[in-house]
């Protein structure tokens, strides 16, 4: 039988999926919102995305750690394979996913209904970030570093600095 999660305080695990090729301020926001709402929240990166990430695994739990530093309650982790089975691994029945704009919500809820008939026990829950950060995505960011533009307001210091190190190493090659 489906246990009310939302109602039985068992909905304190979340993990927040995603690709993070690099983490935003845009995601940060959601990460933000989502610590206070419950008990521990994984920022989890997906190690089978179907993208071609600019960076290593290794890179981005590193860029993802030095984001969430201070905040309580949240950790890094990574999944290969379905998010409900990590979500399960590590006792969570929250996903949350940012809803930036309302073309996300018809793919969005597609998949949090597919991923709740694999894992009854999971509700996906929507938070939206700060309307400063509503146009922005991964790609966009890594497109104007790569041609010179300007980043700062988008990602954290030291995410400018890897992506300018990585397409600097990049034009040299
Ligand atoms: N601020 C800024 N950008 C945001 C954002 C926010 N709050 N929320 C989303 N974005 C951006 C992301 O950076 C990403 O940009 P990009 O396409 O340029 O890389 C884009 O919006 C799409 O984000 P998202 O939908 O979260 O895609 P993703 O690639 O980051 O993650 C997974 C998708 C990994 C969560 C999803 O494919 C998954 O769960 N895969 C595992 C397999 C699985 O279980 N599938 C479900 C089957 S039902």
């Amino acid at each position: 039988m489906k246990t009310d999660n939302l109602h039985t305080g068992n909905c304190r695990i979340a993990v927040y999926p995603g690709t993070f090729d690099p983490i935003t301020n845009g995601h940060i926001d959601i990460i933000r919102r989502a610590a206070p709402i419950f008990q521990k929240v994984y920022v989890t990166i997906a190690v089978n995305s179907a993208k071609q990430p600019l960076f290593s695994l290794e890179e981005r739990l590193d860029l993802v750690r030095r984001s969430i530093e201070g905040i309580p309650g949240v950790e890094v982790s990574a999944f290969s394979g379905l998010v409900v089975d990590h979500a399960r691994q590590v006792g969570a029945t929250v996903i949350i996913r940012g809803l930036r704009a309302i073309s996300d919500f018809e793919y969005e809820f597609q998949i949090a209904l597919m991923n709740r008939k694999q894992y009854h026990l999971v509700d996906t829950v929507f938070l939206m970030p700060d309307e400063r950060y509503t146009y922005l995505s991964s790609s966009l960011v890594k497109e104007i570093a790569r041609h010179g533009g300007k980043v700062e307001c988008f990602v954290p210091e030291f995410v400018e600095t890897a992506m300018r190190e990585k397409f600097s190493k990049e034009t040299r090659e």
